[in-house]
């Protein structure tokens, strides 16, 4: 008998939680590049970074190698439906990543700002849909077996980006309480 924990969804609603902690720490430098424009980089750098590994690489990978297929595997409508909509969604946050990236090495820092703003908005709605309606949808679409089986190939790939995910979210623990 499985763990009825032992649910990969419920891996992918801890990891939102604390992607959805990025919104205080740009709320936090709004306006700082006026001031210190150092400061400002530094952490519009990590908070790249914190998207590119924590975001994409780590999070959204289990979505789309691990949860994503199976359950197009279920029921071949979501492909084009709600599952296909978030996989395009993904794309499209790594193109603002890149846009934010590129203004930033401009020094046009409110540009920058305002991009990852925007970019935290959508990725808000992402959040929001896959936690209230794709996560209860897979949960009642995959036995809790088969989750169970996607909960544990979740913690081989976090397994191998430990280390990395430790120092982002520790990192981002940091920044915000200072
Ligand atoms: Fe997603
Ligand atoms: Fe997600």
């Amino acid at each position: 008998m499985g763990n009825m924990s032992n649910k990969i969804t419920h891996t992918l609603m801890m990891e939102h939680e604390v992607i959805l902690l990025l919104s205080q720490l740009l709320e936090n430098i709004n306006g700082l590049w006026e001031t210190d424009k150092n400061a400002f980089t530094n952490n519009l750098q990590f908070m790249i970074e914190f998207c590119k590994t924590y975001a994409d690489k780590i999070h959204h990978l289990k979505e789309e190698n691990i949860l994503f297929p199976v359950m197009i595997e279920q029921n071949p409508m979501l492909a084009q439906g709600v599952v296909g909509e978030m996989m395009e969604q993904h794309n499209m946050f790594r193109e603002y990543i890149a846009d934010i990236k590129h203004y930033l090495e401009k020094k046009e820092y409110q540009k920058s700002y305002n991009i990852f703003h925007e970019y935290l908005k959508l990725l808000e709605d992402h959040i929001q849909i896959e936690n209230c309606e794709l996560f209860p949808m897979a949960d009642e679409l995959i036995s809790s077996g088969q989750n169970e089986q996607m909960y544990f190939q979740a913690m081989d790939l976090d397994n191998e980006f430990q280390v990395q995910k430790d120092f982002l979210s520790k990192k981002l623990n940091l920044l915000l309480n200072r």
